[in-house]
């Protein structure tokens, strides 16, 4: 019934997976799904296949309490669930900037040709605007039509680390549907999110929209949010020529509640599995719509934030001494790169500028080492020729120069004076203005960091 629907989330991915879990946890049925039977087995084992803080307690109380479940059948969770989310991965095209769909044509396809009763299919994954006319399309050609199948679309806003409490307690709720009874349905679905701000004395927004506007809510907050880093690194560029520092800058226009404290951190730029390829996806789509020009700033934002990297690269050698005319020249030296992650208490690779730091200063001939609380194995698969050092002292000792590229708390809560013993010289590259740059001065190092000259 309507009350407490059953839920089904196909895809058990970083999205689906937390999703399915922390909805358990709110009380409802759940099933998660996947073609994946070496993921769905861990799973229903209890463990996780990533990384997410609290994510795999809950996990376990949940399969214990009988409410989670795991599945590759397709007809099991066709006849269990009220409401079906898709939560499978939409990829950058290998061929271009565009989003590629194929994993929710399978999905909505599959899931179809196997329902038996009316129920509501959600899509969660990021696309393009237009995607749910079409996922209707789908669902009219596969489902039987006497059921009466509906669609929906209702972004999620996950940020990895932080995951759990952006599904049990997000900032806003949006469901973009065309019918009273779809509408109704979302509702009771997120009535466990509701009930538990209400016990809080919080209110979460929930937002009815059209389909268009459910779409693009997803790529307008991650488009501001990539805007908004590569603004601040753009500052950095010109604190660097200027004789600027960008970190007071950015405390000081942050105290404007207009524009805000948060996500004003210059540094190496973003990365990750979203940030990147959705202002790329959304050019595309923009472009496809014949609106190109709305968004080509955003290809701006894309290069702001691209180039950080070889700025990077740029304030290395010139610590060391290297900076030719022909660019820099690093063979001899050894330098230790601290982080491999997108940013830190992740360990995702995916897009990381701290590991195409690496990789260029390698390129240019350095023997590089890295290191990385949690990111060594999926780093080892994306870098294979880079060479990694078990600990954190491993790495910098004897060095030439540290860069700091993943603001991990053990790197920013390491002691200089016992790290200046490791290294061959004291040079520090902080590629996050994460150091108390004053102290590792203090304790005789060379420091520079982003838009800090
Ligand atoms: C992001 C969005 O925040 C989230 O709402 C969306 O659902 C998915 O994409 P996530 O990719 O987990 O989440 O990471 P986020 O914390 O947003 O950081 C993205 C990147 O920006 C990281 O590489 C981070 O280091 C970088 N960043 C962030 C900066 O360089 N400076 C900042 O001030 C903030």
């Amino acid at each position: 019934g309507a009350k407490r629907p059953r839920l089904t989330f196909l895809g058990t991915g970083y999205l689906g997976a937390t999703y399915a879990i922390c909805f358990a946890e709110m009380g409802y049925r759940v099933i998660g799904f996947d073609v994946d039977v070496d993921k769905i087995a861990r799973l229903a084992n209890g463990t996780l296949p990533f990384h997410e803080p609290g994510l795999e307690n809950l996990l376990r109380r949940n399969l214990a309490a009988g409410r989670l479940q795991f599945s590759t059948n397709l007809a099991q969770i066709a006849e269990f669930g009220d409401v079906h989310f898709i939560c499978v991965g939409t990829p950058q095209r290998a061929d271009g900037m565009g989003a590629d769909l194929s994993y929710v044509e399978a999905a909505v396809t599959g899931l179809s040709q196997n329902l038996t009763r009316k129920a509501l299919i959600v899509g969660k994954s990021t696309v393009p605007v237009g995607t749910v006319e079409w996922v209707e399309q789908l669902v009219s050609k596969n489902a039987p039509a006497d059921l009466g199948i509906e669609v929906a679309w209702s972004p999620e806003f996950l940020q990895e680390g932080f995951a759990v409490d952006d599904v049990l307690r997000p900032n806003r709720i949006v469901i973009g549907v065309k019918t009273e009874w779809a509408k109704d349905m979302l509702h009771a679905t997120h009535k466990g999110v509701l009930d538990l701000a209400a016990a809080e004395g919080r209110t979460v927004p929930l937002m009815v929209t059209d389909f268009a506007t459910a779409e693009l809510v997803k790529v307008a907050a991650n488009a501001f949010l990539a805007t908004k880093i590569s603004f601040i690194n753009a500052m950095a560029e010109v604190c660097e020529v200027a004789g600027g520092d960008v970190v007071q800058l950015a405390q000081a226009i942050g105290y404007d509640p207009r524009i805000g404290n948060r996500f004003l951190q210059a540094g190496v730029g973003f990365g990750g599995g979203c940030l990147p390829k959705d202002i790329r996806a959304f050019q595309a789509r923009a472009q496809e719509l014949g609106v190109g020009d709305a968004l080509r700033f955003l290809h701006e934002v894309d290069l702001i934030n691209l180039r950080c990297r070889p700025r990077v690269m740029r304030l290395a050698a010139e610590l060391l001494g290297r900076s030719g005319p022909a660019g820099p020249d690093l063979s001899g030296t050894r330098i230790a790169v601290l982080g491999a992650t997108f940013k830190p208490n992740s360990d995702d690779v995916r897009d990381a500028p701290a590991l195409a730091v690496a990789a260029l200063l390698a390129k240019s001939g350095s023997d590089v080492r890295v290191y990385d609380p949690q990111g060594m194995e999926n780093a080892r698969v994306v870098q294979p020729k880079l060479t990694y050092a078990p600990t954190l002292n491993d790495a910098v000792r004897s060095a030439d120069l540290v860069c700091v590229l993943t603001e991990w708390a053990e790197f920013r809560e390491s002691d200089p004076y016992v790290l200046g013993t490791l290294v061959a010289s004291r040079r520090v590259v902080d590629g996050r203005n994460c150091l108390d740059s004053a102290r590792w001065m203090k304790a005789g190092w060379q420091y520079r960091g982003m838009g800090r000259s």
